[in-house]
C-alpha cells in the first residue's frame, strides 16, 4: 500500500484492472485477489441493479397490505437514484427487496445482470456480503468494536487478509474526515460520525450496489448533508451504483435521478418538485 494510491486513486479501479479493496494490479476476474484474497468479481458490464414488475402484498385476506403494486426500475454503475416518497409508501419494502433482505410476492431482481430468485440462502448471504453494501437510519455499528473494527469486519467475513482490510479501512475512514475517530467506539460518535463510519463499512468490499434507507434521517441537516456528500463520492469513484429511499428530499441535489415512490408504484418525479407536492 503505497500513499501514492490514496492521493491518487485510479478513477475506475476495477475496470483499470487493480482490485478494488487494495489496489493490486490484476490479471483477470472471477478468482480471488491474489494479493488481499477478496473474491474478484465475475461480472463487472451492464446495469447493477435490474428490478422489474415488483410486487409485494403483507398479510392476506382483507387486512392485506399491498406494499408494491409493480415497481421497476434500472441503475448503472456509478449512478445515483433517489427514491423519495411519504411515509408507507413501500420504500423500505423496495429496498428490502433489492437488497435480498426480503422474497417479494413477484418480480423480478436482477443484480449485475444475474437472477436473484433462484439462489440458494447460502448464495443470497454471499451476494449481500460481497455484493451490496447497506447504511441503515440506526447505523447499525456493533457498539463493543472501534470504528475501524467495525469497517474492517466485512472484510475479515469475506477473507480479505488482516492487513490489507487495515489498510482499506483506514484508508476509508480517512476519505470520510474520520483518521482521528479510528479508535473510537460508537457511543463515542455524534450521529454524523456514526453514520459516516456506517457509509465507510458499505463500502469495504468496493460492492457493486449501495442502499441506503433513511440514511440522514437521525442527522441534523448539516451533518446529513455531509453524510450523502461522502456516499456519493466514494461511489461514483469506485462505480457502484446507489439507491438511497428517502422522505428527505433535501438530498435531491446529490442524485443523478429523483423517483417518487407512492402507493407501491414508482415515477419520475420533476427536479423543481421532487416530493411531488406542490407548493
Ligand atoms: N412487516 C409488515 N407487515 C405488515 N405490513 C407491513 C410490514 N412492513 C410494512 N408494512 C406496510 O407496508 C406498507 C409499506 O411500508 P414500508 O415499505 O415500510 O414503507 P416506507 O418505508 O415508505 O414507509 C405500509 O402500509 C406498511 O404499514
Ligand atoms: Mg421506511
Ligand atoms: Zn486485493
Amino acid at each position: 500500500m503505497t500513499v501514492n494510491s490514496v492521493t491518487n486513486p485510479s478513477p475506475n479501479p476495477v475496470r483499470g484492472g487493480a482490485c478494488p479493496v487494495c489496489e493490486t494490479p490484476i490479471g483477470h476476474h472471477g478468482a480471488l485477489c491474489s494479493s488481499c484474497r477478496r473474491p474478484l468479481p465475475a461480472i463487472d458490464a451492464g446495469p447493477v441493479l435490474e428490478v422489474s414488475d415488483l410486487e409485494h402484498t403483507y398479510g392476506s385476506g382483507p387486512t392485506a397490505v399491498h406494499a408494491l403494486r409493480g415497481m421497476s426500475l434500472r441503475v448503472q454503475p456509478g449512478e445515483v437514484v433517489l427514491v423519495v416518497g411519504p411515509s408507507g409508501g413501500g420504500k423500505t419494502t423496495a429496498l428490502l427487496s433489492m437488497g435480498l433482505l426480503l422474497t417479494p410476492s413477484s418480480g423480478t431482481v436482477n443484480h449485475s445482470g444475474v437472477e436473484t430468485r433462484a439462489m440458494t440462502e447460502r448464495q443470497r448471504s454471499r451476494q449481500r456480503l460481497l455484493g451490496i453494501g447497506f447504511v441503515f437510519q440506526q447505523f447499525n455499528l456493533l457498539e463493543a468494536l472501534t470504528a475501524l473494527e467495525n469497517v474492517t469486519l466485512p472484510l475479515r467475513y469475506a477473507g480479505v487478509r488482516t492487513a490489507p482490510a487495515t489498510a482499506r479501512a483506514t484508508r476509508l475512514l480517512d476519505d470520510l474526515g474520520l483518521a482521528h475517530r479510528a479508535t473510537s467506539r460508537p457511543r463515542e460518535l455524534s450521529g454524523g460520525e456514526k453514520q459516516r463510519v456506517a457509509v465507510a463499512r458499505a463500502l469495504a468490499l468496493a460492492p457493486r450496489l449501495i442502499l441506503a434507507d433513511e440514511p440522514t434521517a437521525n442527522l441534523d441537516s448539516a451533518s446529513g448533508h455531509q453524510v450523502a456528500e461522502h456516499l456519493v463520492r466514494a461511489a461514483r469513484h469506485q462505480r457502484s451504483g446507489v439507491v438511497v429511499v428517502t422522505h428527505d428530499t433535501r438530498l435531491a441535489d446529490a442524485a443523478d435521478r429523483v423517483l417518487l415512490l407512492e402507493d407501491g408504484r414508482l415515477r419520475e418525479s420533476s427536479p423543481s418538485d421532487p416530493a411531488g407536492t406542490r407548493r
